[in-house]
């Protein structure tokens, strides 16, 4: 992104998120041709970057949401993402939850058990309604991923075991309730080995099969989300490949492939710009401390991430440190005995590949308010999100105090 950081940080202050709108549209664009050999819709993973601005501008481009909160839904609804392109994920849904999804009549509704889907089978009834299911199968396969964000293995605790889901879907058929619709699987985020992925949508393909036989006729298949982005120097599945190898194994099959990408989208859009405060050294130890913190973009101390950073002056004595937020917690870095210029108080540094579970992650830690978002497209900007103030911060708390 050849952007004038230093005028967009004058303009709306820092911290802040920047978002290059022309990127996601090449993302999306990328995967969508990928997968023109068939029917497909791509399901945006709401839960990257939920900014209002952001769910429109894929839904401008045809992308429908994949969800998992209500919140989520609505947020999709909002921006004009037809229901008949939302999907509802999650393994702890409540009755609400799936009472408003009912209610609003979305795509499907992805069940991850056997309780799960006794729950909207009561809840369908008492609305007179029939829920399109999708069975969120565990194929039980390594994605290879980081740990904390591996999902498709019998420890993790989504989704429920190809037996387990055989026995649903018949229950499924037999209700007058329920309507078996989709089959879904996602083995992980972040991933950078096409090989599992093969092998889960292999399994799940051969299970669609399976189910045929016993005239249960899926009408759509979710190979979920995953596909990784580059931090530092990954390298990543190839689009075509991803589509290709999802293709085959869809051989013979009438099913529309869906697919949930969040990161792939809308990672590499963002950077997140904050200011040097002070420097300091302890001892041995040097330590760059910026006006950002843990609280905005907390995945350098959640899973220790990589996001490369850059800081954004002319000095070329560069040392070792860490480069530190404000936040009262030791965990509260982005970097750790990484080497960066000698710097300023006011010197822009940017942390880049922040457009997905960055913002989305960020709290109110320290009575800190949320930091603006700014999208840039076609070489203008705007702003698509305020910067939170202390009253925005205390509006639900006031008026209890005694
Ligand atoms: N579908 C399901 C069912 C998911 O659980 C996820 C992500 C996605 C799709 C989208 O995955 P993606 O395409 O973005 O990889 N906070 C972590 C990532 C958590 C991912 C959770 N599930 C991080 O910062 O890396």
């Amino acid at each position: 992104m050849s952007l004038n950081f230093k005028e967009l940080a004058n303009k709306y202050g820092t911290p802040l998120y920047l978002y290059d709108f022309n990127h996601i549209t090449n993302q999306y664009n990328e995967l969508k041709t990928a997968f023109r050999a068939r029917k497909s819709l791509v399901a945006y993973a709401v839960k990257a970057n939920s900014n209002l601005s952001v769910i429109k501008h894929l839904a401008n481009l045809g992308a429908g949401a994949d969800c998992v909160s209500i919140g989520e839904v609505k947020r999709a609804i909002k921006v004009g993402i037809a229901p008949y392109k939302i999907i509802f994920s999650g393994v702890g849904k409540i009755d609400e939850e799936i009472r408003t999804a009912l209610e609003l009549d979305i795509l499907m509704i992805n069940v991850e058990s056997d309780a799960e889907l006794q729950r909207v089978e009561l809840i369908a009834r008492e609305l007179g309604k029939t829920a399109r299911i999708s069975i969120r199968v565990n194929p039980n396969i390594d994605p290879q991923t980081h740990p904390y964000i591996s999902t498709g293995l019998h420890e993790n605790k989504f989704g429920v075991d190809i037996d387990t889901a055989k026995r649903m879907y018949i229950q499924c058929k037999n209700s007058e309730h329920l309507d078996p619709v989709g089959i879904h699987c996602h083995i992980g985020s972040q991933l950078t080995q096409l090989d599992p992925i093969k092998e889960s949508v292999k399994i799940v393909a051969d299970l669609v099969r399976n189910l045929k036989a016993i005239n249960i006729e899926l009408s759509f298949m979710d190979i979920g989300g995953g596909l990784g982005i580059v931090y530092d120097n990954e390298k990543l599945i190839d689009t075509n490949e991803y589509a290709q190898s999802v293709l085959e194994c869809m051989f013979g099959l009438d099913i529309t492939i869906v697919c949930e990408p969040g990161r792939f989208l809308v990672g590499n859009c963002g950077t997140f710009l904050t200011k040097v405060l002070y420097e300091k050294v302890n001892g041995e130890k040097r330590f760059v401390i910026v006006d950002g913190a843990m609280n905005d973009l907390i995945r350098p101390s959640l899973y220790n991430a990589y996001h490369r950073i850059e800081v954004l002056n002319d000095n070329k004595e560069f040392s070792s440190c860490n480069l530190v937020g404000p936040v009262c917690e030791s965990g509260d870095f982005f970097g750790k005995n990484i080497e960066l210029p000698k710097t300023q108080h006011n010197d822009l540094v940017a942390i880049y590949s922040a457009g997905a579970y960055c913002f989305t992650m960020a709290s109110n830690y320290n009575t800190r308010g949320k930091v603006a978002e700014v999208a840039i497209e076609d070489g203008q900007d705007r702003l698509i999100r305020k910067r939170e103030v202390f009253e925005d911060i205390i509006a639900l708390e006031e008026e209890f105090i005694k």
